[in-house]
């Protein structure tokens, strides 16, 4: 049996908890994804996807339960050190990217590296690679801002695989492409995943719920997998 690279047991996550506004946006998840593959996590808007896929990712943590990745119980973790293993296994494209318009491509893409002490040619180059298999060399230098909406597509992409981990998360991530811009991202998403990357992406898109490169659908409603 293999062990997998993504388990969650019996995550709840409850907002505002006991204030008005109370929302227990997560409730009693367990799953499990195996090493490599993409799995897509779909619902409707307010179903937990986001919610789920940031504690997955170390952004959050659980307000009970469990989530181990690669092994280790991240929710029982001190924050410096969840940290340390986010940056280690974990690239996440955020839902509007949050990339920084003012800084360039290059900045943009090396900033995670920057907590590691990796030094700047080791991270010149890393990145270097990075913009020649998502076709940016030429806007290296260019401020994020300039770019187009595909091409800051790609500088996400690039900034979540800098640090080399084996696990990317993506939220939404066709929620402001146009249809030929989601297919150029599946094709990307499609040749990490023939690398051996283990991919999780949340979306409500026939487009990429649909797509043949799509192993596994873990449908969500109510904060619940059903
Ligand atoms: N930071 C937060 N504070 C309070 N409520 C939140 C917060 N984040 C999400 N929620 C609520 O939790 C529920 C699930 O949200 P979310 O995980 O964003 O769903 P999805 O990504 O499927 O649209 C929603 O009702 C949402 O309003
Ligand atoms: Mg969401």
């Amino acid at each position: 049996m293999t062990t997998p690279v993504i388990e969650t047991i019996k995550v709840t996550k409850t907002f505002n908890r006991g204030k008005p506004g109370e929302v227990t946006a997560v409730r009693d998840v367990s799953l499990k994804i195996d090493t490599g593959g993409l799995t897509i996590l779909k619902g409707a808007s307010g179903s937990g996807k986001t919610t789920l896929l940031s504690m997955i990712g170390c952004q959050s943590k659980p307000t009970s339960g469990e989530v181990i990745v690669h092994g280790k119980k991240i929710s029982k973790l001190p924050e410096k050190f969840m940290n340390r293993h986010k940056r280690e296994h974990i690239g996440f494209i955020f839902q509007h990217l949050q990339l920084l318009g003012d800084m360039s491509v290059l900045d943009n893409i090396t900033l995670p590296l920057l907590p590691e002490g990796i030094s700047p040619s080791e991270r010149n180059d890393r990145a270097d690679l990075l913009l020649k298999q998502f076709n940016l060399l030429h806007r290296r230098g260019f401020k994020v801002s300039t770019l187009s909406g595909g091409e800051q597509q790609r500088v996400a992409i690039a900034r979540a695989l800098i640090n080399k981990g084996s696990i990317l998360l993506a939220d939404e991530p066709s929620a402001h492409l146009d249809g030929k811009l989601t297919i150029d991202l599946l094709d990307h998403i499609n040749e990490l995943k023939q690398a051996g990357q283990t991919i999780l992406i949340t979306s409500h898109d026939p487009v990429i719920y649909q797509h043949p490169t799509v192993d596994r659908i873990i449908e969500m409603k109510d904060g619940q997998i059903i």
